[in-house]
């Protein structure tokens, strides 16, 4: 790309599943690849930003021209993010966090017993909804995993969370969501915004995405 429309802008992208640690060698997570969030960063990047990754654990390399900070947990990708959010004029949250960790973290590895065995989970910080409270001037992108009610729940989380736009992902639909190559979205802004994407590579999509946004808010 030649037009570099958000040079001397920030854009923090988060990518990737969180882990939850339950004992030493047990956690929980979820199918997200990374891809759609690395695919984000080296859009940002490609468009001129100065572009941060704050990525779970993926096996991707780092996108051409960005800093990667790595994390783990829910918590770890919060931490990461509040330090990165005063400075930034966009943040992007494509990371699939865990809603949900164990209440304690055992010390040893859980034994195995008779019958079955109930783990206590506790919540964990919805870092979208933290950045909606805490913003001033900076742009919040979240994405939505949806399975049904796909329109009505991205625009909930768009009320909710005080962000500015929802990417919608199907992640019910061929070639969408979790792991595949492609994704196929809709985005839902203030005032009733709403664009439907097609199916297409995640990095030609998130090319896509970052200069409907870019146009919209930083080109006046
Ligand atoms: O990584 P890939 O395999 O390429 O897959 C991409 C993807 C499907 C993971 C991605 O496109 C996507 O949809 N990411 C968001 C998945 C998700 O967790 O959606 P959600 O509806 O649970 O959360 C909504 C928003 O709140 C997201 O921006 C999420 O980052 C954020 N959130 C959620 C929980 C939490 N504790 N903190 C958050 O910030």
């Amino acid at each position: 790309t030649k037009i570099k429309p958000l040079k001397g802008k920030k854009v923090v992208v988060t990518a990737g599943p969180t882990r939850e640690r339950i004992d030493p060698v047990r956690f929980l997570t979820n199918f997200s690849s990374g891809k759609m969030g690395y695919a984000m960063a080296e859009a940002a990047a490609e468009l001129g930003a100065d572009t941060i990754l704050i990525s779970g654990p993926v096996s991707l390399p780092v996108p051409n021209g960005v800093k990667r900070i790595q994390v783990e947990s829910a918590q770890q990708m919060l931490e990461a993010v509040l330090g990165e959010y005063e400075s930034a004029d966009m943040v992007v949250k494509t990371a699939a966090v865990a809603d949900y960790r164990p209440a304690a973290i055992a010390g040893q590895k859980v034994k195995k017993k008779e019958g079955n065995s109930v783990l206590e989970l506790e919540r964990t910080v919805d870092i979208l909804q933290q950045l909606g409270q805490l913003k001033s001037r900076q742009i919040l992108v979240g994405f939505a995993a949806e399975t049904d009610h796909v329109a009505q729940y991205a625009k909930d989380k768009l009320e909710r969370k005080n962000a500015d736009y929802i990417i919608a992902n199907d992640v019910s639909a061929d070639q969408a969501g979790f792991d595949h190559d492609t994704n196929a979205v809709t985005v839902y802004g203030r005032g009733d915004f709403e664009k439907a994407f097609p199916v297409m590579p995640k990095k030609a999509l998130a090319l896509e995405l970052l200069s409907l946004i870019t146009e919209k808010e930083f080109s006046k």
